[in-house]
């Protein structure tokens, strides 16, 4: 169990039903006036934080779905950490294609329980009614995501040994087609998709996938669980349509879960 669940100042949260937080992609680099969506991107998360520590409710967690640096750079982690570092909610990880596997744990270390388990960063959050599990969808030194045996088993493995829980798992690539993208398949190949949504689909206690990756928001029901995509946070790296009002504002999910139900009702935010 994650150290800081543990902390009687977090459990007082851990209340039942339980609230998600979830952003996505904030590609954060180091600041750079010629390119002023370097500064948007940081002044952006800072508001975030900020936001989420006014929130009439304090949520459980918050969950960033990867591409949480723009080059994988330990000096953008940095720039991460010294944001996100003050926020009463703790903060937990996926691996994006423009992350760095090892510094995205050495560099996060603190926030939430990221860590990598034979070079993945696979991992359970637990203490909560929906348990969640990262799963790292990384094809190194690529764009798309993908799967392999070994990540599979350390999924299972994790999946086996609490298969009474509700479990969400969160991840940065879709396993799943998003027809309103014009991207709309972002797995290396349909054979390594299709192993993971097996897995998924033979673990009755998976409720939801949450994602990020494709920059918009998106809601698919799949045979067993619902998925979901959250946008990307800064509105100047984001795809899709918006109501207006909302179109520059940034924008993040919360997932609140729905015990009788089973899933999660979620809702799209501006900061
Ligand atoms: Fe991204």
């Amino acid at each position: 169990m994650s150290q800081m669940l543990m902390e009687p100042s977090r459990c007082q949260y851990n209340h039942n039903p339980m609230l998600i937080v979830q952003i996505s992609d904030t590609h954060i680099s180091q600041p750079n006036s010629r390119e002023p969506h370097t500064l948007e991107r940081i002044s952006v998360l800072k508001s975030f934080v900020e936001h989420v520590s006014n929130m009439e409710e304090v949520p459980d967690l918050i969950l960033h779905t990867g591409d949480v640096s723009q080059n994988g750079k330990p000096e953008e982690y940095e720039i991460v950490k010294s944001i996100m570092k003050d926020s009463s909610v703790p903060i937990f990880f996926a691996l994006g294609n423009r992350d760095l596997d090892l510094n995205l744990a050495e560099g996060l270390k603190g926030l939430g329980d990221a860590k990598l388990v034979n070079g993945f960063l696979i991992y359970s959050i637990e203490g909560f009614p929906v348990r969640l599990i990262a799963m790292d969808t990384q094809k190194r030194n690529d764009r798309v995501g993908t799967t392999c045996s070994v990540r599979l088993g350390i999924l299972e493995k994790l999946l086996n040994e609490q298969p009474d829980i509700p479990t969400a798992i969160f991840m940065h690539h879709p396993a799943f087609q998003v027809p309103t993208s014009k991207y709309p398949f972002q797995f290396s190949d349909i054979s390594a998709a299709d192993a993971l949504l097996g897995l998924v689909e033979s673990h009755e206690q998976i409720v939801q996938l949450f994602c990020g990756h494709m920059h918009r928001q998106f809601n698919v029901q799949l045979k067993t669980c619902n998925a979901s995509i959250a946008p990307s946070l800064s509105s100047d790296n984001r795809e899709g349509s918006y109501e207006q009002g909302l179109t520059k504002r940034p924008l993040f999910q919360t997932h609140r879960w729905k015990p009788d139900e089973r899933r999660f009702e979620s809702q799209l935010i501006p900061v």
